[in-house]
């Protein structure tokens, strides 16, 4: 769909006064568009500029979003991954101790296949959104076979179908003190450290072709608490590879902040290194930048972030072994942030590249920038 920027959209899309639009023409429109971040709408969807590069692009959505027509189209047009936002945590898959729901994953991996998008599954083991009956139900006696059972049922469910899982979600917790750096949360104390390597053997078992992930949280900028974190990380993924468990990549979840500047610095990047020579492959998994910190006006928001965009993305991109890129929603009408980190100010937060009314915005143009700038894997 070739489609120029009008005056009235690129008004929209950076916030700037009726005044400034009277001055330019249409082409006037498209290179400040172009000036701003680069492209314009009628570029290449960002899958195609992905799949020229060996790379995936996707996003993260949910049912009850998709039936938003025009965000739908613009997933289907732009994507060639999806995984669901919720679908597949359990406190959507198990309303009960015997029962499993899978009608949000079921809709949501039709969704994905009548589209030709591959489906990522997540997550199989996390500390939050766990059903209500978990705490009173879960105990040290019934845990293992609680968790294998359900990795087993669920993975089983959708074998062949998945081009990976998010097996183990936010596992690591420096500030716990644990000798190991995990987090003391309710699978670890009720199955035991090893309740990793128990999930990642029962997730390959039942599906043996679909890649394997650990995903975390907070890894990505040059502090002394992420460097502690990512320490952490290589010291529990040697160690399950030394046991020969089939970890087969790490999720960076990529939640940058437009107000923290040293991400993806020397650190970090030494970091992609030794997971890289670990034979691991990195999935960037939930991006998206947060410009709550940020001032009011759109485009000196859009393009903060935009550059956030580009440091993080050019850096990652690359180190080869980066397989995917995955933002955590494509439109602002549509993300998490919007509650978890709202503006005091408030008005609406633009940390992903689609802005509310489905135009790209400046973090469109920097992703696109950043996927046509990627090594070829
Ligand atoms: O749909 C219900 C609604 O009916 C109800 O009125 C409302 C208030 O209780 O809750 C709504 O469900 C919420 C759901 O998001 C849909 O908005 C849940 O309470 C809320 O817990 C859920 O939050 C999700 C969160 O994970 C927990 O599952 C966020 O959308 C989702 O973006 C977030 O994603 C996580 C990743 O899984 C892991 N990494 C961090 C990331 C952001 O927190």
């Amino acid at each position: 769909m070739t489609e120029l920027f009008t005056r009235r959209k690129f008004l929209a899309n950076t916030g700037a006064s009726a005044g400034a639009g009277l001055l330019l023409g249409a082409s006037g429109v498209k290179a400040a568009m172009m000036a701003v971040g680069g492209r314009d709408s009628s570029g290449t969807p960002l899958k195609s500029l992905a799949e020229r590069k060996g790379l995936l692009y996707g996003t993260a959505a949910t049912e009850h979003k998709l039936t938003d027509q025009a965000y739908a189209d613009v997933v289907i047009r732009e994507c060639d991954l999806m995984v669901p936002e919720l679908a597949l945590k359990w406190e959507a898959l198990r309303p009960s101790p015997s029962t499993y729901d899978f009608s949000g994953a079921d809709w949501t991996l039709h969704f994905a296949q009548q589209h030709k998008m591959q489906f990522r599954g997540h997550a199989l083991v996390w500390h939050l959104a766990l059903p209500k009956w978990f705490n009173s139900y879960a105990t040290p006696q019934n845990a293992k076979e609680l968790l294998q059972s359900h990795i087993t049922t669920v993975v089983s469910r959708y074998a062949g179908k998945m081009e990976s899982w998010d097996v183990i979600n936010e596992a690591l917790l420096p500030s716990d003190k644990r000798p190991d750096g995990l987090r003391i949360q309710p699978w670890l104390q009720l199955a035991g450290p090893d309740y990793i390597e128990m999930a990642f053997r029962a997730a390959n078992a039942a599906d043996p072709k679909a890649l394997l992930v650990w995903n975390e949280n907070w890894l990505e900028e040059d502090t002394v608490g992420a460097e502690h974190k990512r320490q952490y990380f290589l010291q529990n993924l040697k160690r399950l590879l030394s046991r020969s468990v089939p970890v087969h990549a790490i999720g960076l979840q990529s939640h940058l902040k437009a107000d923290h500047p040293n991400i993806a610095g020397p650190q970090f990047q030494q970091f992609l290194s030794q997971v890289s020579g670990m034979g691991l492959k990195i999935l960037v998994t939930e991006l998206d930048v947060a410009d709550d910190k940020l001032p009011n006006d759109f485009t000196t928001r859009d393009q903060a972030v935009a550059n956030v965009y580009s440091q993080y993305l050019n850096t990652v991109l690359a180190q080869k072994a980066v397989v995917a890129v995955i933002t955590w929603g494509l439109s602002n009408k549509y993300t998490w942030i919007t509650n978890q980190n709202p503006r005091s100010d408030g008005a609406p937060v633009r940390p992903l590249p689609f802005d509310e009314n489905m135009e790209p915005t400046a973090a469109y143009s920097a992703i696109a920038q950043a996927l046509e700038n990627a090594p070829s894997r």
